[in-house]
Formats: C-alpha cells, structure tokens, sequence
C-alpha cells in the first residue's frame, strides 16, 4: 500500500483489507497521536461533502498533520478555465497526499496517472468510493464479528450509488450472498452481476423488501442519486420508493445491523434512528479511524 494510490477498491488485495481495519481498530482505541506530524495532505472537493471532507480533515487533525485545499472549486482556477491535469500538478508540488472527490467517473484514475504524490479517490461520479467501502468493512466486521459468508441487503439506487459498487467489490471477496432491492429504473448495473456470476457468487432481486428483511445480517440503505439525473421527473417516480421504518424490523434478526454511508433523504425514517439495530452514525465515526489507517499505510507510518 505504501505510496500507492487508492482509486479504486480493486487496487487492495483482501489481505490489504484486513490490514487497514486492524490498523483502524488501533486508532479507535488511541486517535491522537503525532504521526502525520510534518506531512501536508490536500483536500480536493468539486462535488459537496459533509463526512468524507470533514473526516478526512479530523483523521488528519487528529494525527497533527495539516491540510490545505478547496471545498469549493468555484474559488480556485478551476472557474478561470484551469484543467483538472493543470490543477493536479501544480498541487502535487504543494503536499505529500492528494485526497480528491469529483463528479466525473475516472478523474481520480486520471489525477493518479498525472501525479508525483499518492491519490485516494474521495468518490468518482457513480464510479467508486474506496474509503467509503473500507469503512463500511470495519463497521460489518465490527459488528458481525466476522466479514465472512453474510447475507447483505443492499436497497435503493443501485445504479448510481457508487458506495454499493464499491462495497460490491469488496465483499465479494467473503463469501458473500447478496439481495439486490430496487426500482426496475435503479438496478444494480449488469456488469455487477456478471462478475458475480463469474466468480460463483449467490444474488437475488427484488422489487420489494418488506417480506425478506428476518434474513439479513446487514441492510444497507441509499439514497436515490438525485444529481446523476438527467430527467427531474424520473427522479420523482423513485425517489421514495423504499423507506424503512422502525416496525419494519421487529422480526429481523439479533445481529442486524442497519447501515446507511449517509446523507439520507427519506429512505430511513427518523423512528429508526433510537433502534439498536440503527448503526448509520456510528458508521459515520469510523470513516476517522478508517481513514487514519488509509493515509498512514500510503505514507508508509504503519
Ligand atoms: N458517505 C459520503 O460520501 O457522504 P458525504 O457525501 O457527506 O461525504
């Protein structure tokens, strides 16, 4: 891992997940320490963020490293005109890490090819969101005691939801059965099932979850992607397709545990939010370990 850049989750090997939740569950128990002291690490956001930006930024805080960048490209040379290769290399110079989100699928691939310093892909367009999906693989574990052979529940926009494509991926990777839940419209891609056909792996599809969910281990509730539609009005038609209620999980089993990488809009009612069973914010705390254990292994610290 050491400085390779993370753009998507199949640049990591299982072994290399493994290696970032145990690094994790060590800054869970001590995150504040001086590793990062010295080290410049950019923050490039041209698409809006709240947890990925900010914890990324107290990951770094936290381990006395300093950050420099833009949440908002409108007050860089991005608006005069100034190309993502140009932005790139002039940041490049400036740090030791180079932290990107932006809207356009591959453009973190493209930064990598262009940089002198490591990548970590922050999400590309509908493409990947690889911290996103290893932090969602500390929240499983943590939760399930294991990573291995889960019955995972993945419902909305599996379409655009770059989360699901990620997680996907890397879940793939444990034996993993999956239930698919969406809108005829917000499918999980083809090339998605393709590969889980080629490797062997069990799916199933549904238009509805209501009757299925006591079989779960994980639900994995998203948002419908409203800024991946070109159409207002087919965004209308799926928007509050699926919105999982506190009654909803009475009979689910013991172990389940309901995840969300946030924000939501209306696909989880707010009665859920006091269930046990409720583990979305929590999730959202562990992106600060997560990401602690990413920069430190491509800076090579751990
Ligand atoms: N989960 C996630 O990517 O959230 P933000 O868009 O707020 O960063």
């Amino acid at each position: 891992m050491k400085n390779k850049s993370l753009v998507s989750i199949n640049d990591y090997t299982k072994e290399d997940y493994l290696k970032i939740l145990d690094i994790a569950s060590e800054f869970e128990n001590n995150s504040n320490q001086n590793l990062l002291n010295g080290k410049i690490i950019a923050s490039l956001f041209f698409e809006p963020s709240t947890r990925t930006r900010l914890s990324f930024e107290t990951a770094i805080d936290r381990l006395e490293g300093r950050i420099i960048g833009f949440s908002d490209a409108n007050s860089t040379s991005v608006s005069k005109g100034e190309s993502l290769k140009d932005t790139i290399k002039t940041i490049a110079n400036y740090c030791d890490l180079i932290v990107i989100r932006h809207p356009l699928e591959g453009s973190a691939r493209y930064a990598s090819e262009i940089s002198k310093v490591p990548i970590i892909n922050a999400g590309d367009g509908a493409n990947q969101h690889p911290t996103q999906t290893l932090l969602d693989l500390y929240s499983i574990q943590k939760t399930q005691g294991t990573l291995e052979n889960l019955n995972i529940f993945l419902v909305g926009d599996l379409k655009y939801g770059r989360t699901v494509h990620s997680l996907l991926m890397a879940m793939s990777k444990f034996n993993t059965t999956f239930n698919f839940i969406s809108p005829q419209e917000l499918k999980i891609p083809n090339e998605y099932k393709l590969f889980l056909d080629n490797i062997g792996l069990k799916y199933y599809e549904h238009l509805d979850f209501t009757d299925i969910i006591s079989r779960a281990d994980i639900i994995y509730m998203t948002r419908v992607q409203r800024e991946r539609f070109s159409e207002p009005m087919e965004y209308e038609k799926v928007k509050n397709v699926y919105v999982l209620r506190s009654n909803m999980i009475e009979n689910t089993k013991d172990n389940m545990k309901i995840l969300h990488p946030l924000p939501r809009i209306n696909e989880i009612n707010e009665d859920v939010d006091d269930n046990q069973k409720a583990y979305y914010f929590t999730q959202a705390l562990n992106g600060v370990y997560t990401r602690q254990a990413i920069i430190t292994s491509i800076l090579g610290l751990k």
